[in-house]
């Protein structure tokens, strides 16, 4: 058996846990990451592709935002299709702000960067993780690596090990509320070395279904279709893919898109999910482990990113001997937020897909509401305000 002691163990090398480690390794907290999975696993999903400035600045703070200024792309809005027409809904003229095209496999990969060179511990690879003693003074994280039993005891847990990570689970069922959602869909989603489109992206509402026509670089498209919860991947052949993107777009935006094989195709399922409190004693739950939103509002990513950078803010504070205040406030303060993401997410995610028992009457009110959004300053203006992010 080895034992080892931190200051903070964090359970789950995503994002989350990630951003968190390099947060604290700047206010000399000392932290390990315990990680499940390998890091080519990690590196190898496939997910967010937009940040909002805050998360931007989060990186930056984490010392970690150089590649990311200098190849992110810049988007001052996006465009919505219905109708066989696009309409463009402009933040910069909105709320004067924009978002990051980054994705989150090269956010993932500078902060593995970040944290190999600094020699801070990310111990990958780990079977049968467990939390125990975080309901008292003295928690720990105990898991087998390479057969061996590795005991790591520290002041507080962070629970950064996803939706279906065993943080959250570890915690007693009685002193956790679960709001949760499921949508009768999920996407389809293809990733290949094509140039976009369009210089921004196009989120389509069409009679077959949602599209989504995203990217990562001027040369690397992202797209994604509705699907049925039914459809495996395999069912699905590059080409039955790209028909059925340009089926859902605009005539001359299908002309225009550039196919080719993908490099990855996957399906997510969609849900809405929100676990209250986001703290137990000594363990902190944050980002995918304590909630999920659809991904059409392109939150998640960037509500993990504030849910850590408050948790660091009060774990820094916590260590400098200044208050205790920021812990305390962390679940309030971060479900604040994710309660604003979530109202966002579900309502984007009503106005754009397809939904099996919506009939002719739920089409054409979508159409309304859509028409609307796009001919009301305020409303477009709502929609800007709530994608760029609010303010931490
Ligand atoms: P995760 O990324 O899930 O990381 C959790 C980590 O914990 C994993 O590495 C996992 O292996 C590890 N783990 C799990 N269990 C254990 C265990 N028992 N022990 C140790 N480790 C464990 N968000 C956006 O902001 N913008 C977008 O544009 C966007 N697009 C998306 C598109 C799709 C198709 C999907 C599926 C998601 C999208 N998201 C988006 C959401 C975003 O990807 C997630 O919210 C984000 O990955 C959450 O990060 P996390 O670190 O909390 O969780
Ligand atoms: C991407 C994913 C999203 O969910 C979204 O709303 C925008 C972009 C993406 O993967 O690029």
């Amino acid at each position: 058996m080895v034992q080892r002691r931190t200051q903070v163990a964090i359970v789950g090398a995503g994002p989350a846990g990630l951003l968190l480690g390099a947060l604290l390794a700047r206010h000399d907290v000392d932290a390990v990451i315990v990680e499940q999975r390998s890091a080519e696993y990690v590196l190898g999903r496939i997910r967010a592709g937009v940040l909002e400035q805050t998360t931007v600045d989060l990186l930056r703070e984490a010392g970690v935002a150089d590649r990311c200024l200098k190849e992110g792309l810049t988007h001052d809005g996006i465009e919505l299709s219905f109708d066989g027409a696009l309409h463009r809904i402009d933040f910069r003229a909105l709320t004067g702000k924009h978002v990051t095209v980054y994705g989150q496999t090269e956010v993932t990969h500078d902060l593995m960067q970040l944290r190999a060179g600094a020699n801070l511990i990310t111990d990958y690879e780990a079977e049968d993780v467990q939390i125990e003693g975080f309901d008292g003074e003295h928690p720990m994280v105990r898991y087998v690596k390479n057969g061996v039993v590795q005991e790591l005891a520290c002041d507080f847990v962070a629970g950064c090990d996803g939706y279906h990570g065993i943080c959250r689970a570890s915690i007693p069922r009685d002193a956790v509320s679960i709001y949760e959602k499921v949508y009768p869909f999920g996407w389809l989603g293809v990733l290949a070395d094509v140039p976009p489109v369009r210089h921004e992206l196009i989120y389509a509402n069409h009679e077959r279904g949602f599209a989504l026509c995203s990217q990562r670089s001027k040369t690397r498209s992202r797209y994604y279709v509705q699907c049925s919860l039914d459809d495996q991947v395999d069912q699905w052949s590059d080409e039955a893919f790209w028909d059925e993107l340009r089926r859902r777009l605009p005539a001359e935006i299908a002309q225009a898109v550039t196919t080719g094989p993908s490099i990855e195709k996957s399906i997510a399922p969609l849900r809405s999910f929100v676990a209250e409190p986001m703290r137990f004693g000594r363990l902190f739950l944050a980002g995918d482990a304590a909630h999920i939103v659809p991904p059409t509002g392109a939150k998640g990513l960037n509500l993990a990113a504030t849910d850590v950078g408050y948790l660091a803010q009060g774990l820094a504070e916590h260590y400098l001997g200044r208050s205790r205040a920021g812990l305390d406030q962390y679940s309030a303060r971060c479900l604040s937020r994710v309660w604003k993401a979530e109202r966002f997410s579900w309502w984007f995610t009503s106005l754009m897909h397809r939904f099996p028992d919506a009939g002719a009457f739920g089409s054409r009110l979508q159409q309304a509401e859509l028409s609307y959004l796009v001919g009301s300053r305020s409303a477009s203006s709502a929609l800007a305000e709530n994608y760029v992010g609010l303010p931490i």
